[in-house]
């Protein structure tokens, strides 16, 4: 297998996930499910091994990235286009969706009385999607699989009318999950879904939705990745399993940054190959000016997601990424109050932590940073780097 950080790996490649997957399966049984985990963490590669876990197991399977789709019609017209191309063939097919796209677009798109109450067109269409592929599928689940689904509601900002914006389609998307119970939604993205619906208030609407988080690799799994790609680039090594366990502890068991450790490893065909090599390749890596890890993403994100207090939750990191070791709560407190911050500390560091920057251990009320490729990343970026 080669080094290749921005491919996504043939399905046979991927290392790892076949415990998460199964467990994410026989969850599915039971509910739908929202993933929650880290940029680059695998959650696309878990998708796309979990859709081919239940097609397997005899659930038909919708899987869609969304990323970029700008509005509540274009999302109907793409569900019931995917719907269409999926079910084209099959015998019980009545294909109502496709046949109402037409009417998404132009002066019939906005809402019509139906039945007393308003309904718009892009429902009616998302409607008959469902209603296609459980139709044509009666016996068992129907799946439909959204990837940067949070990612496409930000995007969806505040349309004219709120009855085309992200509370609308999400409430409908509940009444749907009520109205059908063979569907499930399984949900997932870059962002934190819950930054998109605090703001609107609707954290509620997906209250019916199982998260389920999906961690880095297994160190195993993590080591047997970190192998294969140096055997794939035929790197070799005098103690290739030390060298590969490096790879994997320095990467935090991501397999992104492991892709992207043996890659750098590779620009240079360290020799000797061991784990100081490793080492040296990961700090070039966290300092490169063109940063190929894309870590400032961690630092520029806050501004988006935490607005007011990002400020507050820049002042929080620097003050947990000074310290090798976990910081108390009190030591954070007292920190902020040495700059006038005032800031709801509980509340921050709880989103810090749902946000995968900090963790607290059981029981603790210390903190420190949950991935140690952003910890130093963050001490470089501060000066406290040795
Ligand atoms: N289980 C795996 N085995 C091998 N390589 C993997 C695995 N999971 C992820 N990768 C590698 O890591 C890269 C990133 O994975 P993926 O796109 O699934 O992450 P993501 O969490 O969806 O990222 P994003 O936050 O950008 O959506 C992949 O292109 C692939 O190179
Ligand atoms: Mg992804």
């Amino acid at each position: 297998m080669r080094a290749t950080p921005n491919q996504m790996p043939a399905l046979a490649d991927i290392v790892g996930r076949d415990d998460l997957v199964a467990d994410l399966r026989g969850e599915v049984q039971r509910s739908s499910l929202v993933l929650l985990a880290e940029r680059r963490v695998g959650k696309t590669t878990v998708l796309r091994k979990l859709d081919d876990a239940l097609s397997g197991a005899g659930c038909l399977c919708l899987r869609q990235d969304l990323e970029g789709c700008g509005g509540v019609r274009e999302f109907a017209e793409r569900v019931a286009r995917a719907a269409t191309e999926r079910l084209k063939g099959l015998p019980r097919w009545r294909g109502q969706a496709l046949g109402l796209v037409d009417r998404l677009g132009g002066a019939q798109a906005g809402g019509w009385a139906l039945g007393g109450g308003l309904r718009r067109t892009w429902q009616t269409v998302l409607d008959s999607a469902v209603t296609d592929l459980l139709d044509a599928h009666k016996t068992g689940l129907v799946a439909l699989l959204w990837d940067e689904f949070p990612m496409m509601l930000q995007g969806f900002g505040q349309p004219a009318d709120p009855g085309d914006g992200a509370g609308a389609l999400l409430d409908h998307l509940r009444a749907l999950r009520q109205r059908h119970p063979r569907l499930r939604l399984v949900l997932t993205g870059s962002i934190g879904l819950h930054h998109v619906l605090r703001p609107i208030g609707k954290t509620a609407s997906i209250n019916d939705i199982e998260p389920r988080e999906v961690p880095p690799l297994a160190l195993p799994n993590a080591v047997d990745l970190a192998r294969r790609l140096l055997t794939g680039e035929s790197f070799a090594a005098a103690r290739a399993a030390d060298v590969a366990e490096a790879i994997a502890l320095g990467a935090d068991c991501v397999p992104y940054y492991i892709h992207h450790l043996v890659k750098a490893l590779l620009a240079r065909r360290e020799q000797p190959l061991d784990a100081a090599a490793v080492a040296d390749a990961r700090r070039r890596c966290l300092r490169d000016a063109a940063d190929p890890w894309h870590l400032t993403h961690f630092e520029e994100r806050l501004g988006t997601y935490y607005g007011d207090r990002a400020p507050h939750a820049r002042r929080v990191l620097e003050a947990v990424a000074e310290s090798v070791g976990p910081v108390a709560h009190e030591a954070i407190e007292a920190r902020l109050r040495q700059t006038g911050d005032t800031v709801d500390l509980p509340e921050l560091l709880r989103d810090l932590v749902v946000d995968h920057y900090l963790r607290a251990d059981d029981g603790s009320r210390a903190y420190a940073f949950r991935f140690g490729v952003v910890r130093d990343w963050w001490r470089w970026r501060i000066g406290c780097d040795e």
